[in-house]
């Protein structure tokens, strides 16, 4: 059976890396676990019927499992969601949210929107603290960052209308993988080593994801009874077994204990909402992807839309022409981004406008062909948001695809674990703006269409996208990385179409982001030749090489066999691509 793990393909990139450290920055790119270059598609998984990628291996596998034994691609999407929220904590969940696209055999498209809701006492004042200062402890940190979570809603809305086996049979190999444990791999150890501090004042976080104290070491086993039981409630009860009953009581006691919003009637009151996905061409491709309340989608398509009037392949991948079209590009995106979008249900958006061929001629016009236009001070970026959320792609035997991405908001959420249910909370309030009317020079907007309201949603990046080609799929690809998620999904989808890699050469290869505000073009090291680098520098561009972005698991269609190619990222340690 088809699989690897993106650790056993780092151990093939060893000796280029090796050769790399002679190099200044060097020691850093390994740390970050940044490819150098882009690795040669040896290292994909093909696979005759169905292929599941993700964070996890072992979540892969049991994905794959069900796709072996029967599921379609919603089924095995579920069973992989719920695993990845046993087996990668970091963001794998069922106390956070996301949003699921699916692409039907017959071409049909539509998407499940599971993002969190701020909960009914929630107000645009909310992250103040006692002085009437905005608080970014409060916004990102407390209980008040928390969100009504929609995981389990809204794969309950997919497996109840898209779903073909018994719900039981999609989670019972989470509860399985909870009660019985596994051996914890090197990614997860290190980044629960890593995170222990900041669980330290939750002792049930302490108890979840360390021995008393102690971090596991990689290879012991890992069990999560708690988080067992709750699951075992989800598979018997489905929806209600979290949003009613003990696990919301468990959740509500806790809010009220730590001074949190959430109550029992703002969790029985979630519900998963089914949307129209938001459409776009990109040279023949179609693009099917999340809109609002994810930005993703719609940014996503305004930079296609813009980029299409450029021959980008005769510019070249690493030259100045290229990068410089490619960020004035995004910068234009993420200045609409930040002026219009939120959860639609609460405000009017010219969504028809952003993503038309007019609109981007228009934007063309303003785009000089060798110099840095300036993003102006005045209208300030999104909020800060960072690490850690999680994109995992399916493709079934009869060709359903499946693209999912969904979140804590940061790594491990706000790192409180509900005391006796066994997981994480998120953190996601934090994507709201933080106080009305408060905009600054370090990123933090005030304006009013993504302030926090009574179950509204909270404005997201994510961007599960699917392309397809005259009515055939062609790939499925996502990526987590707050506001870099959308440009790490644009590059992955130039890589395909305009640069002629296969999925995972368009995976491996670094990326670079811009986001309007700051002003700053972010390269992950060794992304860019140093020539390239001085001549965007003479272009008036303010450049920042190191670190990495994104982890895009991602799914090709060989056009002529019909292969599933599964591509993990291997900037993600534990990552996997199994299939059948
Ligand atoms: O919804 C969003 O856009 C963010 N909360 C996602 C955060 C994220 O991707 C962090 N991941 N690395």
């Amino acid at each position: 059976m088809a699989s690897t793990t993106a650790s056993a393909r780092r151990r093939f990139l060893a000796p280029v890396l090796a050769a790399l450290l002679t190099l200044p920055g060097a020691a850093a790119a390994l740390q970050a676990q940044t490819p150098a270059a882009s690795a040669a598609d040896h290292a994909a998984v093909r696979a005759r019927h169905g292929m599941v990628v993700s964070a996890s291996a072992i979540a892969s596998r049991v994905g794959r499992d069900v796709l072996r034994d029967g599921g379609n691609a919603v089924d095995a999407a579920i069973a992989t969601a719920f695993a990845l929220a046993v087996t990668y904590p970091t963001a794998g969940n069922i106390g956070g949210g996301g949003f699921m696209v699916i692409r039907f055999p017959d071409g049909r498209a539509t998407t499940i929107d599971f993002r969190e809701k701020a909960p009914l006492a929630a107000s645009p004042d909310m992250f103040e603290d006692s002085t009437g200062a905005y608080s970014a402890k409060i916004h990102h940190k407390s209980y008040r960052s928390v969100g009504v979570p929609g995981t389990v809603a809204g794969l309950a809305l997919a497996h109840e209308k898209y779903g073909s086996l018994p719900w039981r049979r999609l989670v019972q190999p989470a509860v399985t993988l909870a009660a019985d444990g596994f051996d914890m791999p090197p990614g997860l150890a290190r980044s629960l080593a890593a995170v222990l501090p900041a669980m330290r004042p939750y002792p049930a976080s302490v108890a979840a994801y360390s021995k008393n104290g102690t971090p596991y070491a990689v290879g012991e086993r890992f069990q999560q009874p708690q988080l067992a039981r709750t699951l075992a409630r989800i598979r018997d009860q489905g929806r209600d077994g979290f949003y009613k009953g003990e696990t919301a009581r468990l959740i509500a006691e806790e809010m009220r204990r730590g001074g949190g919003l959430i109550t029992e009637e703002d969790l029985a009151r979630y519900q998963a909402k089914e949307r129209e996905p938001v459409r776009g061409t990109y040279r023949g491709y179609e693009i099917i992807s999340m809109p609002p309340p994810s930005s993703g989608g719609v940014a996503l398509i305004e930079m296609l839309n813009i980029l299409e009037g450029y021959d980008l392949k005769a510019m070249g991948h690493d030259s100045p022409a290229y990068v410089h079209t490619l960020v004035e590009a995004m910068r234009r995106a993420f200045l609409d981004r930040a002026r219009y979008l939120a959860d639609p249900d609460f405000e009017q958006m010219p969504l028809e406008r952003l993503t038309s061929k007019a609109y981007a001629a228009e934007l063309r016009k303003t785009m000089l062909p060798d110099k840095a236009s300036p993003s102006e001070p005045a209208q300030v970026a999104q909020a800060y948001e960072s690490p850690q959320t999680t994109h995992f792609s399916v493709v079934d035997g009869n060709g359903m695809a499946v693209s999912v991405t969904y979140t804590l908001e940061q790594g491990y959420g706000v790192k409180i674990v509900v005391p006796g249910a066994g997981f994480l909370l998120n953190n996601e309030m934090g994507d709201f703006n933080g106080k009305p009317g408060l905009t600054d020079s370090t990123g933090l907007i005030g304006t009013t269409p993504n302030l926090a309201r009574p179950e509204k949603r909270m404005l997201s990046s994510m961007t599960p996208t699917i392309l397809a080609k005259d009515g055939k799929l062609v790939a499925v690809v996502g990526s987590p990385g707050g506001r870099t998620i959308i440009n790490t999904v644009l590059q992955v989808i130039l890589n395909l179409v305009d640069f002629d890699m296969g999925i995972q050469q368009a995976v491996d290869a670094a990326r670079l982001h811009h986001q309007w505000l700051p002003d700053r073009v972010d390269v992950e090291a060794n992304g860019l030749p140093p020539a390239t680098v001085q001549a965007l520098e003479g272009m008036g561009y303010r450049v920042r090489l190191g670190g990495r972005q994104g982890t895009a698991h991602s799914i090709q269609i060989d056009p002529v066999t019909g292969d599933r190619i599964g591509a993990a990222d291997p900037r993600d340690a534990d990552a996997g691509a199994a299939g059948w």
